[in-house]
């Protein structure tokens, strides 16, 4: 069964351009880790630029403001997500009257620190406003392609995706569409609001967004691919689909994920990761974050990722502690984990007749951590290790390790292709880059 095991919602109920040098370095040496410290983005939003993606976040109007929360949301992240304001009962309180006072605040916080907006959502059996759950029939089908129009034409030419529709498909092993009252206006419902979608705003990317859709072999993700496909063959306009992306013991990350958006990618839609959360805490959920990053990296067509809220304390599931900040706005190890993922960039391709090398973050303690390095492609191989900032070198394993500071030089003793070091982080938690040449 695949449900949410946290509370459902409730609510009153381009590529970065990259110098020459930059670009030889990369070349020449791994095919994972970075390898210059220049090329190392210190920021999410830097990171995941390196290969052209975006870094997001829900945002709620009403911490706009707190500089605690502005801080780390201008700081990190270059897309945006109105977490609640953009909703039909926050958009529409009554019908046909319109507010846009908070979903404005948003896009204007927005626009003038530089960052781009999705827009979410436009059509959802969710917070709907009360006259609209009243109502059914062809009544509430004009209500709702009305509802899209205009909330659509309003942000026309601010949005770079809309969730047109969210959350349609029921969970569990049907392959059916959720009931709502949506829904019983007929099947044909979802669209139509994307044609309507696309009608008052034809530059925003118009998404398809759900949850529980990332496990490939599940019936729900089966069902949303072959909607989206059969979009495709008729020509209804769907540019993307959106994967919710809450992860929690009972809906945990599949093994499966790069299938599942490379698979969709292959329609011929972008995917894009747009409510991350986690519940967990330490390494396992660290290692989660990696993996959905990683993921993501691997299909060309996943073309950004946001996390559902800034800090752990800003989450709607705060409890689980999901998110990559806590509620001091510390930058957790999942943070750590995420940006040295983004960092890492996709899987390149190591050069053929020499060596690559990977560098992971290990174990961690307040004043020091681990990094483990893997070489390949060869087995006579030396490997410069650049440090960052003050650290310096404390211990090392399974390779005859030189240096101290700055650029520490590797080279095999005996142990094989993967060794260790200890690093004293004195002041700097961003992992070392490293790059491989062969002797
Ligand atoms: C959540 C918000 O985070 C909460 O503040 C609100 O009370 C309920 O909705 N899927 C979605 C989001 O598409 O809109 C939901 O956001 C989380 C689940």
């Amino acid at each position: 069964m695949m449900t949410r095991t946290f509370a459902p919602p409730r609510r009153g109920r381009t590529l970065r351009a990259i110098s020459l040098a930059t670009l030889a370095a990369v070349v020449l040496s791994t095919g994972v880790a970075v390898t210059s410290a220049q090329a190392a983005g210190s920021t999410l939003q830097a990171a995941a630029a390196e290969s052209g993606r975006y870094f997001g976040t829900a945002i709620a109007a009403n911490k706009l403001s707190e500089t605690a929360y502005t801080t780390i949301a201008n700081r990190e992240f270059n897309m945006v997500t109105a977490e609640n304001e953009m909703k039909l009962d926050a958009t529409e309180p009554n019908q046909n009257q319109f507010n846009f006072t908070n979903g404005d605040r948003i896009v204007s916080w927005a626009r003038s620190n530089g960052k781009q907006v999705r827009g979410h959502t436009l059509a959802w059996h969710s917070q709907q406003p009360g006259w609209m759950q009243n109502m059914s029939g062809s009544a509430l089908r004009s209500a709702m392609l009305n509802h899209v129009t205009q909330v659509a034409t309003h942000y026309r030419g601010q949005i770079h995706s809309w969730d047109v529709v969210n959350e349609a498909f029921a969970d569990g092993s049907s392959g059916a569409r959720r009931d709502s009252n949506l829904q019983r206006t007929g099947n044909d419902w979802i669209e139509a609001a994307f044609r309507a979608a696309r009608a008052a705003d034809p530059n925003a990317k118009l998404c398809y967004n759900d949850y529980n859709t990332d496990n490939w072999s599940h019936a729900k993700t089966q069902a949303v691919y072959n909607m989206v496909r059969d979009f495709k063959s008729r020509g209804v306009p769907i540019d993307c689909v959106g994967f919710q992306a809450h992860f929690n013991s009972g809906n945990p990350v599949p093994s499966n994920y790069h299938t599942t958006l490379g698979n969709f990618a292959a329609l011929g839609v972008d995917v894009q990761i747009t409510e991350l959360d986690i519940a967990g805490s330490g390494t396992s959920q660290a290692e989660q974050y990696r993996g959905i990053v990683q993921a993501c990296l691997a299909v060309s067509r996943c073309t950004g990722i946001s996390v559902w809220g800034v800090r752990d304390s800003d989450s709607w599931r705060s409890g689980d502690t999901p998110l990559l900040f806590d509620g001091n706005g510390n930058k957790k190890l999942a943070y750590n984990y995420t940006l040295d993922a983004l960092n890492a960039g996709g899987t390149g391709n190591p050069p053929t007749g020499g060596c690559t090398v990977t560098v992971t973050r290990a174990e961690e303690w307040s004043d020091r951590f681990n990094v483990s390095l893997a070489v390949s492609g060869s087995s006579a191989w030396r490997v410069s290790v650049q440090l960052q900032g003050s650290q310096s070198l404390q211990n090392s394993w399974n390779a005859t390790v030189s240096g101290s500071t700055g650029t520490l030089t590797a080279v095999p003793n005996g142990n094989g292709n993967s060794f260790g070091i200890t690093l004293y982080k004195n002041g700097n938690t961003n992992l070392p880059t490293a790059t491989c040449s062969t002797t």
